[in-house]
């Protein structure tokens, strides 16, 4: 176990994985206590999050949450990612960092 008590923000970054996070990350949630930390949800995916960043939400019921963000690659087909790095620096900045 990594020791995680020094840490204030936790963001669970995930890609979709048949509608929800990979089952390693709710084991990894279900591990570590996140009690009173920030809990950031974040996934990529191909066609959109389903229920990954409510169900990561879930998984951590003592946390605080702040708004996620998924990034979906269908819609740009793989092309233009760069336009993805400048929702994710405005999603941060919105979220306050
Ligand atoms: C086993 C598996 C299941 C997946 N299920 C979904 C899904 O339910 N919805 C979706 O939009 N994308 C799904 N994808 C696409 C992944 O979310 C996408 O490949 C990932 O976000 C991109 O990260 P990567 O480059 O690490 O694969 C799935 C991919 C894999 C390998």
């Amino acid at each position: 176990m990594e020791d995680i008590a020094q840490y204030d923000v936790a963001f669970i970054c995930v890609p979709v994985w048949w509608y929800t996070a990979p089952m390693p990350v709710f084991t990894f949630l279900e591990q570590y206590a996140l009690k009173g930390k920030t809990v950031i949800p974040f996934c990529t995916a191909y066609s959109g999050p389903s229920s990954t960043l409510r169900d990561i939400e879930a998984a951590t019921p003592n946390s605080t949450h702040a708004e996620g963000l998924c990034i979906v690659t269908k819609e740009q087909g793989g092309q233009g990612m760069e336009a993805k790095h400048d929702r994710i620096d405005k999603w941060l900045m919105k979220i306050g960092f």
